[in-house]
């Protein structure tokens, strides 16, 4: 039933000649500042545009103007709002309104809220073949449909990049997806993604770039190369890349930006790290269930299970060409009276050509609920569903309460098949509707950039409400220290466990004082208390510490309190990342089992640490009433090691500007 041939690749060097290079080489190796791609090291890139969205951005521009930089650097700067567009409280329109003076003030666009979802109006509007894009958003891969190497990171990475700074990664891998055939009717953009996830799993593209070539990459428009690349993130993949051909051209020209085209392609002996080949004309409509995008199964697997909720949008499947292709099930019908069917446009110029061609107007004759162009349901603002609903969303993740219910069961379908499905109740293979559709490409879409102010005045003032409060900045790591642990913790604590997430914590994005209240709140609600008594402490924690999301909230809080080393078993990459931007020393045991001899409460004596720092020699740390020590290391880079004596990645871009 599924496609699949699996197979590894050599690298581009064999016998000692130098063989062609795949595109995601090429634009590596045209972006690279330092670091050297054949090695799987530390590689500085150079970034030529970024995005950032509300939900991140405050902090972004907070760290930009801390660096005491007066216009961004980049070729494209553009600042989204898409996430928290609810205004229950003064906060989000604090936020807007320090976003769109900090964006005039910097030199960045600005989207307004309504506009779109950043990575479909990027897409739209600024993406160009054969550039970087940095983004403090995990889908900002999306724009690898054009052609593009587009990563996301961290809101201080991508402030620095906007300074004119480089961007550090781990030299990729490059795994090439060969696309053979056409899909059937039916078969969508959504079914290959969703078949690379079956086939690969969540952890499968980590450490990766994930190209995707062969004859049937042309069947491909690119929006629905986008839908594929944005589901990379969910593969774990730094990012993901289609060529630049006539598909793009006809895109860009259709959006009046054919100046923006380039070809660009792997060389004809480009070789590979990895590769695995699909015949797009085998698959199916596919569907991935509760609670896991790699959980994938046919959509017919599913015929008899009810649906109470179907939504359709996110930064994944919300393009003209996915909204025509609901309208086309939709149209003359009436959507089961048991489903609640939502509807949100990727972008105001999805919603205005479809306002303009009439199929609006089928969609709400349908029934459909029509919802802002915004990330609305994918971020948890309204439409949970009902308690043990099952919900059928066109969106990238279905993770186990993500949706506000903890108890319903998301799937993640294509727009038909959430179109099908809300028709008829059930989760539905659109083939079985026995409709038959065709839509058109635009020649041209409807072009209005009036909700996108261009970079402002210099002079702009920002506009800093309430709930725009200082960043705070860490002091440079002290040679001797004599810390306290003020908490114990154990295997496997989450970014969440460390910053709570939730309707009532989102809003203080942008106030550090009043969000790092919340900091290991639902593990010792006298944290913050503790931490700021001590004014500099530690903790001490078991394996995988940090794991999930990349939160750097669950590095900044606790460096505002004051945290100035974790001493964990082992911890999560990008966590680990974080606390070195943000200056507290990550260190692991030399003898795990040292653990058990540490509880909260002890004094721990660090001395000698900025030698200790720079090299890479475990070193001892003095127990009151113990004369053995614990020997701890770290694993930083030189780079690193400079960013902690600096007191964090702010610190020391400061000092090199
Ligand atoms: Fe927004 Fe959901 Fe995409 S929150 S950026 S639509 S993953």
């Amino acid at each position: 039933m599924f496609p699949l041939v699996f197979g590894k690749v050599n690298t581009n060097f064999k016998g000692g000649i130098i063989m062609g290079h795949n595109l995601a080489q090429k634009i590596l190796s045209s972006h690279l500042v330092s670091g050297d791609l054949a090695g799987g090291n530390e590689i500085a890139l150079r970034i030529d545009q970024t995005l950032t969205q509300d939900a991140t951005g405050t902090m972004a521009y907070l760290q930009f103007e801390a660096m005491n930089l007066s216009r961004v650097q980049t070729e494209c700067s553009v600042s989204y709002i898409d996430h928290n567009t609810l205004q229950t409280g003064f906060e989000n329109a604090d936020d807007h309104a320090f976003l769109q003076s900090t964006a005039a003030r910097f030199g960045a666009y600005f989207s307004r809220p309504g506009n779109g979802i950043c990575h479909q109006v990027h897409l739209e509007r600024f993406a160009k073949p054969g550039k970087t894009l940095l983004g403090s958003d995990s889908h900002t891969p999306t724009a690898g449909g054009m052609g593009m190497l587009a990563m996301g990171a961290g809101g201080l990475d991508v402030a620095v990049a906007m300074g004119g700074g480089a961007f550090y990664l781990p030299s990729p891998k490059v795994l090439r997806v060969w696309l053979t055939g056409k899909l059937s009717e039916w078969v969508s953009a959504k079914d290959i993604i969703l078949e690379v996830l079956r086939l690969l799993s969540v952890k499968g593209g980590v450490g990766k770039i994930i190209e995707y070539a062969g004859p049937g990459v042309k069947t491909l428009t690119v929006p629905e190369r986008s839908t594929i690349t944005n589901m990379g993130a969910e593969l774990g993949a730094s990012a993901s890349i289609f060529p630049s051909d006539e598909q793009t051209l006809r895109f860009l020209e259709a959006q009046g930006r054919g100046e923006d085209y380039i070809p660009l392609s792997a060389d004809e002996d480009a070789t590979y790290d990895e590769e695995l080949k699909i015949d797009l004309s085998l698959l199916v409509p596919l569907i991935a269930q509760p609670h896991s995008p790699d959980n994938v199964v046919p959509v017919s697997n599913h015929s008899a299970t009810a649906v109470q909720q179907v939504a359709i949008g996110s930064c994944t499947n919300s393009s003209y060409q996915d909204l025509m292709r609901v309208r086309e099930i939709l149209k003359g019908k009436q959507v089961h009276p048991n489903v609640s069917l939502v509807i949100s446009p990727g972008s105001r110029q999805v919603l205005s050509m479809l306002s303009s061609n009439g199929a609006l107007t089928d969609l709400l004759d349908s029934g459909a609920r029509l919802l802002e162009s915004t990330c609305g349901p994918c971020i948890g603002m309204g439409q949970s569903p009902v308690s043990k609903g099952v919900s059928v969303r066109t969106f990238n993740r279905n993770f186990l309460g993500r949706s506000g219910t903890q108890d319903a069961s998301v799937f993640l379908a294509s727009p038909e098949v959430a179109a099908a499905s809300a028709l008829t109740g059930f989760i539905t293979d659109p083939r079985t509707l026995g409709l038959s559709s065709e839509v058109e490409f635009p020649e041209r879409f409807r072009l209005d950039d009036s909700m996108i102010i261009p970079p402002g005045d210099p002079d702009t003032i920002i506009r800093r409400g309430p709930n725009i409060q200082p960043l705070p900045i860490a002091p440079a790591l002290d040679n001797s220290l004599d810390l306290p642990v003020i908490l114990k913790l154990g295997n496997n604590i989450t970014t969440d466990d460390i910053m709570p997430a939730g309707s009532k914590i989102l809003p203080l994005r942008s106030n550090i004082p009043a969000i790092s209240e919340y900091t290991f709140h639902k593990i010792d609600p006298q944290f913050a208390e503790k931490a700021k008594a001590h004014k500099q402490s530690m903790i001490i924690a078991g394996h995988n510490y940090g794991q999930g999301s990349s939160r750097e909230h669950a590095a900044l809080a606790p460096m505002y309190l004051g945290l100035r080393i974790v001493l964990a078993q082992s911890f999560a990459r990008i966590h680990r990342a974080n606390l070195i931007n943000f200056g507290i020393l990550p260190l692991t045991f030399v003898d795990e089992n040292d653990l058990d001899r540490l509880n909260a409460g002890m004094i721990l004596h660090l001395s000698g640490l900025h030698q200790a720092v720079k090299t890479s020699e475990p070193f001892a740390i003095t127990l009151d009433n113990d004369s053995k020590p614990v020997w701890v290391k770290h694993d930083l880079t030189e780079r690193q090691a400079k960013i902690l004596l600096a007191g964090g990645l702010l610190n020391s871009t400061k000092a090199a500007v």
